[in-house]
Parts: C-alpha cells; structure tokens; sequence
C-alpha cells in the first residue's frame, strides 16, 4: 500500500520477486554462492628474537609480534583450526640490517630458525617465506641500491640465494614479493638445481605501490628507514593491463600460484586474472586493510566480527583460492564456532 492507501500495481515484476529467497535463514543457506572456510586462510606472522617475547603493533590492534617459541605455538593453534599454512615476516635487528641486506643469505638467520623451529614441531602446517630484501635493509627497499636506483639483476641473483636458504630451513613456498623482474625463472631454476622442485612458488604478481602496507611496515621495522617511495618497482594502481603482463611473465617462469597485492581495493585485479588464466589466484589483505577494519572497530564505528566476515568472502566472490590476512585465526575460531 501507498502512502495514501492506493495499492500500486507490480505486474510488470511478472513474479518475480528477488527477495523471496533472502526470506529465511535455510533458504538463504541453500543459495549461497561461495562459501569461506579455515582452509581458504594463510596466517601472517611476525617474528622477533627472544623467548616468550610478544609486542603489540600498535598500528594494528590486535596483533603482535612473536619470538619464535611463541611462533611454534600460534602454528600449532593455526593448524588446530584448520588453517593450512602461514607465512613469516621477520623483523631484524638493527644490528643486523645493512646497505646490501646480507643477512638474508644467513642460514641462521630469525626467518630461516622460525621456519626450521615450526617444521620440526608443526610439520603438518604449511611454511610461506617472503623473498625479498626490506626486513635486512637499512633502506628499507625490497632490493640492493646504487645511488638512487633499486638494481634489477643484482638484486635477482640475491633473492635467488636468499630464496635458497629459506627453503632449506623448511619453507614449502616461496613466495618472491619485491617485484624484480625474472625472479620467478632465477629462483625456480636454483630450487630445481638444489633438488627442490617440489617447493611451491606464490608469485606475489600483481603487487601495487600502495599507501596500505603502512603498519606492516613498522611491524617489519623498515617503515622508518624507507628511503624515497617503491613506485619504480610496485605496480602503478591505476594499471590493470600490466597486472595481466605480469601474471602471465611469472607463470611463463614457473609460478605455480599468483597473488594480488593488496586486496580489498585490487578484487577487480583477482577476478581480471582468474577469468584469464587456469591458476590459483591468491590475496593479501594486508595490513592497512587490517588496520582499517580494526580501529574502526575499536572506535565503535563498524562491528569487527561482521566486517572481518564480509571482507574475507568478498575474496571468495572475487575468485580467489586464498587470502592472507591477519585475521585468519580470529576468522577460524569464528568458523568453527
Ligand atoms: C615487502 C612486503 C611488504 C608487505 C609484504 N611484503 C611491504 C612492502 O612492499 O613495502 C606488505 C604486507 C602488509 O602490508 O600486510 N616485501
């Protein structure tokens, strides 16, 4: 009825009504198109020295760095819930940070003890390493530098020893996200050459320059340090078109997985590159899309719980095979009740 009592007519509806289904709880159920499970999730964590050592990152509520014995310990939970992996970021020393990043070739290097320490006590969760240099830079640049220049070759052939010793200490992917070019090949043919063919490589493909990697960047500690902006090796957010170039270089190298960086404001890049191209495609929900869920939660503009739960299906809806994102062990408790 109308305002003033007139029944207007609907005909031209000819029955259809879309709200029929949404009427109910069961028969939404049994429409639903995607659906998220804990083994759709990757769990980043950060990693720092010491023992039973845990710090708030303050940019992200709710999150904490970890010393390694604690690291072993989440993976342990992570695995209980179902989540099939998690991928380390290490936050160096400062001691240990250099203009060339060395220490990323150190077999006993945070990274490579974690992985080695979550293989021997988690073997059943899967281990993603980061490959690439800013945890190990004073610079804070994914790369080694001349002068102003992130150099492409050169950093290359350190990414492939540094991707080397991570797969060694236990990582089951390797997962290149510094944006050089030919990578993916480099790295694929030392792993194939040292008798690793079968650790998995995640080609952070489509990674773009994004203001949103903000708080993982003090997590990682090279926030502060980052000298200039990443936009000669990052992608450009107002490309799509070179998000395709990229994905089919790296699979042309030897990828086995692509993932799309970040991800909340890049599902149009996810779905772009699953309709193109038969392979899994990943995303990170990273830190600032985090961050934004998180505070605004705690300012009591948005309800956490529900915002974490449609951000993560979005994923779903967009394609994607998996999501990283730090709310993976938030998310699973939530899933499995
Ligand atoms: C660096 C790297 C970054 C992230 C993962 N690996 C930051 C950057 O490129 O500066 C960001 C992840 C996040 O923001 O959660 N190689």
């Amino acid at each position: 009825m109308s305002g003033n009592g007139q029944k207007y007519d609907l005909d031209f509806l000819g029955g259809r009504r879309l709200r029929r289904p949404r009427m109910t709880g069961w028969s939404r159920d049994l429409v639903r198109e995607n659906v998220l499970t804990p083994g759709d999730l990757i769990w980043p964590i950060f990693v720092i020295e010491g023992q039973n050592e845990q710090q708030p990152v303050k940019t992200m509520p709710g999150v904490s760095r970890m010393s390694i014995d604690l690291a072993v310990e989440a993976a342990k939970a992570a695995r209980a819930e179902g989540i099939p992996a998690v991928a380390l970021f290490p936050n160096t020393a400062a001691d240990k940070r250099s203009e060339d990043g060395k220490e990323a070739l150190n077999r006993d290097n945070l990274v490579c003890r974690a992985l080695s320490a979550i293989k021997d006590a988690v073997p059943e969760i899967g281990l993603v390493a980061d490959v690439a240099l800013d945890p190990y830079t004073t610079h804070g640049h994914d790369g080694v530098m001349a002068g102003e220049e992130i150099l492409n070759d050169e950093t290359v052939e350190i990414l492939t020893r540094q991707a080397l010793v991570q797969a060694q200490s236990g990582a089951d992917v390797i997962a290149p996200s510094d944006m050089m070019d030919g990578r993916i090949g480099a790295i694929r043919a030392v792993l194939d050459g040292e008798g690793l063919e079968r650790t998995i490589v995640l080609s952070y493909a489509a990674k773009y320059a994004s203001a949103f990697y903000g708080p993982f960047r003090d997590a990682v500690g090279s926030g502060a340090r980052l000298r200039g902006s990443k936009l000669t090796y990052q992608m450009d957010p107002a490309n799509a078109e070179d998000a395709i170039r990229e994905v089919e270089q790296d699979l042309a190298e030897g990828a086995d997985w692509i993932m799309v960086k970040p991800g909340m404001p890049y599902l149009d890049i996810c779905r772009l590159i699953k309709d193109r191209f038969d392979v899994p495609v990943f995303a990170y929900q990273v830190s600032g899309e985090y961050a934004m869920i998180a505070i605004a939660a705690e300012a009591g503009a948005i309800d956490r719980e529900a915002a974490m739960a449609e951000s993560l299906m979005a994923f779903k809806r967009a394609g994607c095979s998996g999501i990283l994102t730090y709310f993976a062990l938030e998310m699973a408790r939530k899933l499995n009740g």
